[in-house]
């Protein structure tokens, strides 16, 4: 039997503080209905001025490492997909490393927006069995809220902040990671990003002014190509692995709009209650969005050792990407 990587433990965290649609209809000119109707969301989280991504990280990966019985200092890399990090320099993953106390790890960020866990899982997969890593801490987490326009009714209506980890580790045995599947289109970048505070556009009063520093997003463009893009590569993904939609236990896409995850799910022919939806209480968490979604069907019990579960994801990028696991 070759080698492969398996999660041995998951967590999440969620900030306290809920937003719920009916708040929005006193920020923005939008209705609880319009909300529900078009993106499935009726309340999201919102981190309380003290909490930055690394702290939501904190308490997600306390909780992983927890249900995988494992000591922060035995972790040997740190992976942080994220694109609302503490700081530009140095990566959260750092403040994480430190945080958790995890001496004996290499810690990294990258950003693959909604993709990064997706993206994160390929790469984990790729150091444990290429390289020999162990113990690897996997984390997604975003803090939207900083970067959402709140005069914006097309976008803050939308995001949410919430962070989920997973522990990754070799095995012998016939379970784990069986594929990964990666891809990016650069061409079509504008459908969504945040044009201020990098260096094509550096920070200025002009800029925030022009309110450059919150993400801007041509929604509707970005659903019609991520409706297309899912329906694609959730059936080339169970192909390439010889797997019947109807040996798919669960499928866990990234929460981005329910009309999306609904349309994803028919091309499978499943049905929604094989599918792990959790946007109507967090919206859309970007990177987080799988790992928190992981985390709670492990633990009311949605997965079962030797079961199937696909993994999807669409983002800024534009980027996008799936994962087949058994469990
Ligand atoms: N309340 C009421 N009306 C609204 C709101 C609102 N919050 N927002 C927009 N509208 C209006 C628009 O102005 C428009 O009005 P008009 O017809 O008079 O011009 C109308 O509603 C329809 O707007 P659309 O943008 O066409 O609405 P759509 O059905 O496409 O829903 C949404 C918008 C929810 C954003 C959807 O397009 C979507 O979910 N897109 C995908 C987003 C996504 O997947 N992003 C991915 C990555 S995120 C990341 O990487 C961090």
């Amino acid at each position: 039997m070759s080698l492969r990587s398996r999660i041995t433990g998951t967590g999440s965290y969620a900030p306290k503080k809920i937003l719920d649609n009916f708040d929005l209809e006193k920020m923005v000119d939008t209705s609880d209905e319009w909300i529900t109707e078009r993106t499935g969301i009726k309340e999201r989280r919102i981190a309380d001025s003290s909490e930055a991504a690394s702290d939501l990280s904190v308490e997600a990966s306390k909780r992983a490492l927890q249900s995988a019985g494992l000591k922060a200092k035995e972790i040997d890399m740190i992976i942080v997909a994220t694109v609302s990090g503490d700081m530009p320099i140095p990566s959260t993953a750092s403040f994480l490393q430190h945080k958790l106390g995890a001496k004996n790890a290499a810690a990294f960020d990258l950003n693959a927006a909604c993709s990064g866990f997706i993206y994160g899982l390929a790469i984990a997969d790729s150091f444990i069995k290429a390289r020999g890593f162990k113990k690897i801490l996997l984390v997604g987490v975003e803090v939207l809220s900083r970067f959402t326009d709140w005069e914006d009714r097309s976008t803050c209506i939308l995001f949410g902040d919430a962070a989920g980890a997973v522990v990754i580790e070799p095995t012998e045995k016939d379970r784990g990671i069986l594929s990964t599947h990666i891809y990016s289109d650069g061409s079509l970048w504008e459908l969504i990003c945040l044009p201020g505070g990098g260096s094509k556009c550096p920070s200025s009063k002009e800029t925030v002014e022009k309110r450059q520093h919150y993400i801007k997003m041509k929604g509707n463009e970005i659903f019609k190509v991520a409706v297309r893009t899912l329906e694609k590569i959730v059936v080339d993904t169970l192909k390439a692995n010889k797997i019947k939609p109807s040996e798919l236990s669960l499928l866990i896409p990234h929460q981005a709009n329910l009309r999306i995850i609904q349309a994803t799910a028919q091309r499978l022919n499943l049905s929604m209650d094989r599918v792990v939806v959790n946007i109507d209480r967090y919206g859309n968490t970007s990177s987080a969005s799988i790992p928190v979604a992981l985390d709670e069907a492990v633990r009311t019990g949605r997965i079962c050792d030797g079961d199937h579960i696909l993994l999807e994801a669409f983002g800024g990028g534009l980027t996008w990407g799936s994962a087949l696991i058994k469990w």
